[in-house]
């Protein structure tokens, strides 16, 4: 189990003891007990699942199905950890109630601990409605790739006009009760004065050190898959190990050596 392991309300006590929240994606279940077991605190089961496991070229296809089968995995294979649900493109936009439901279906069906959406003020009004029903939000600020269409791509946020409303917006969602704030690829200066005039945490991707916390995918930090975008860091060659492990695996099949003696059952 993950040491000081992190419960809803110890997310504002680690912002005011300064202590860093280290979030990291996780989509299957022994990912997910690699990670509870490194001491990561929270396990975001992201909509990014879309690309870092499923093959998209973005989030937008991602489902509610997905998801609730990614998030159970990840349960299953950290039961002890804080689990944050991703509620994917179109299961929260439609229409509030959809929402209230799709939110009550990912605690109730994965027993994740949270569910997380993107977006400012506009959704300021759904965080406190999912907030009075009893769901725990954490939102999500700056770049936001469930818009990349609208959007016309991935964009750095907080530069010129755009830092006082991302302000405006971190102000909002928090008044709306949402207990942490995910700051995606925001100038770092923006990202700092949100995070010195917040009381909630902020979980930064691509938005400087001053973040209560940051957050990576999973699959960029272990070196698995090609891109390594600059916000993220290899800090192993996992798809190169991978790589090695298959081809000794099909050379020693090619060549008779596997499987020997030891792994033959004989009468
Ligand atoms: O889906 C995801 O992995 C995310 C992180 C980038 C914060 O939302």
């Amino acid at each position: 189990m993950a040491q000081n392991k992190v419960t809803l309300s110890a997310f504002a006590k680690r912002k005011r003891a300064n202590e860093k929240i280290i979030m990291l994606t996780s989509y299957d279940a022994p990912t997910a007990a690699i990670a509870a077991a490194a001491g990561i605190d929270v396990l975001l089961v992201g909509d990014s699942v879309g690309m870092a496991q499923l093959g998209y070229a973005n989030t937008i296809p991602v489902t509610m199905e997905d998801m609730l089968h990614h998030t159970k995995a990840v349960r299953r294979g950290a039961p002890d950890s804080f689990v944050v649900f991703d509620m994917p493109f179109m299961s929260y936009q439609a229409s509030d109630e959809e929402a209230l439901r799709n939110a009550g279906r990912a605690l109730k069906e994965t027993g994740a601990d949270a569910v997380k959406l993107e977006g400012g003020a506009e959704v300021a009004p759904l965080i406190n409605k999912l907030v009075r029903a009893g769901i725990p939000v954490m939102a999500h600020l700056g770049l936001l790739p469930q818009h990349v269409q609208a959007v016309g791509g991935y964009k750095i946020t907080g530069r010129g006009d755009d830092a006082a409303r991302l302000i405006q917006d971190a102000l909002k969602i928090q008044d709306a009760g949402a207990f942490a704030v995910v700051l995606e690829c925001m100038i770092d200066s923006v990202a700092a004065e949100i995070t010195s005039k917040l009381d909630i945490p902020t979980i930064g991707i691509g938005s400087g050190t001053a973040c209560d916390g940051q957050v990576q995918v999973v699959t960029d930090i272990l070196g698995i898959g090609s891109f390594t975008p600059k916000h993220a860091k290899r800090f192993a060659r996992i798809g190169e190990l991978m790589q090695q492990a298959m081809k000794s695996y099909a050379d020693e099949v090619r060549n008779g050596t596997f499987p020997g003696a030891e792994n033959t059952f004989t009468k």
